[in-house]
């Protein structure tokens, strides 16, 4: 489905200053030179003034006054998980083509009805799924494809982290929402690409703080109708580890820092096969500035993203699925 098309440079404005943006969105927001910082909006003007001091675009006291601004044509949107919703749903409205940070909403109903929304308004909606823009993951694709390990029996992944903060978003339920919505929904997106969109949900185990009420981290187990199975670890009270592993019948594919890595990291794949092992780099590449060139290349071409909007969906259900089968156990 084709959206408005927006003439080069494509004008952003940013609602929140989230870590994300200072870290890793802004800088490649400013890198683009298809795109233009016009404005930063935070709760707090002085927070607002903070980032563009650093980062250029003017200083905006609320959200709602960005999204009145007839200068702005797209927004970044890194809430917290639980408050996406309804300000992607306050952006769609004010006519902004909206890149919103991963996960898209809390559930699927909620997802399909932006989705829509976004369709009717000829607006490009789009998850900021960032990891799957970091040209690693086609490569692997492509050696499983060409046999590596031959046929696929396994995939497994793990995203860990240490903990974070007890102010961290991740800690409020009615906020940041948790660890399966933050953390856990990398390695979900991980299997659906590695296996596709048909996956069920035999069963999930999250841990769950009793003080602050949010799933501190777990373990999911899918599989594909052909039985090839999914086994996930994720969680916000570990180290870190951000991998993941095919196994095939006739050897294995696993690579670390597949979720985060920095622009000049260069990946290792390592093969085992029987009496066989080697190790592939693969190239550096820049999964920021990538979402942001399919992003902004979107809407200067008016394309929508629609295979991107349908993994989203897919990737809700999953989610929804987890938390309907999942056995909670208290974290003491
Ligand atoms: N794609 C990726 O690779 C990636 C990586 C990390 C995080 N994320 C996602 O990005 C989002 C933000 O994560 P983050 O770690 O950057 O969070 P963060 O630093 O806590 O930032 C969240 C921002 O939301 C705004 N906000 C509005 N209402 C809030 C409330 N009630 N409590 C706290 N903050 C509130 C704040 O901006 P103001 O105070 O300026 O209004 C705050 O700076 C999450 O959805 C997360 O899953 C994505």
């Amino acid at each position: 489905m084709s959206v408005t098309r927006i003439l080069a440079p494509v004008r952003f404005g940013v609602l929140g200053c989230a870590d994300i943006a200072r870290r890793r969105m802004l800088p490649a927001l400013l890198a683009d030179p298809e795109v233009r910082l016009v404005a930063v909006a935070s709760r707090d003007a002085a927070k607002a003034r903070t980032f563009t001091d650093r980062f250029g675009g003017e200083p905006v006291g609320g959200y709602d006054a960005l999204l009145e601004r007839t200068d702005v044509d797209a927004v970044y949107l890194p809430l917290p998980a639980v408050l996406h919703a309804e300000w992607i749903r306050r952006a769609l409205l004010a006519g902004k083509h909206v890149l919103a940070e991963k996960p898209l909403t809390t559930d699927h109903a909620s997802a399909a009805a932006l989705v829509e929304l976004a369709r009717e308004r000829g607006l490009l909606l789009f998850e900021n799924a960032m990891f799957l823009r970091h040209s690693q993951h086609e490569a692997v694709r492509g050696m499983v494809a060409g046999g590596a390990i031959g046929e696929l029996r396994q995939f497994a992944s793990a995203f860990t982290i240490p903990p974070k903060p007890p102010t961290d978003i991740r800690y409020q339920a009615d906020v940041g929402g948790g660890a399966l919505l933050d953390v856990g929904f990398y390695p979900i997106r991980a299997a659906a690409h590695f296996l596709g969109p048909d996956l069920a949900v035999t069963g999930a185990v999250l841990r769950v703080d009793p003080m602050h009420r949010v799933v501190v981290s777990g373990s999911i187990l899918l599989h594909t109708p052909d039985g090839v199975a999914a086994h996930l670890t994720f969680g916000m009270e570990h180290s870190y580890r951000a991998s993941y592993e095919l196994t095939g019948s006739t050897g294995r594919l696993s690579l670390d820092r597949v979720f985060t890595p920095p622009a000049d990291f260069q990946p290792v794949v390592h093969v085992e096969r029987q009496d066989h092992r080697e190790e592939l780099v693969l190239p550096a590449d820049d999964q920021f500035a990538n979402v942001v060139r399919l992003f902004a290349g979107a809407l200067t071409a008016g394309t929508g993203l629609d295979a991107h909007a349908a993994d989203s969906l897919c990737q809700a259900q999953l989610m929804d699925a987890v938390l309907a089968r999942a056995d909670l156990v208290k974290a003491e």
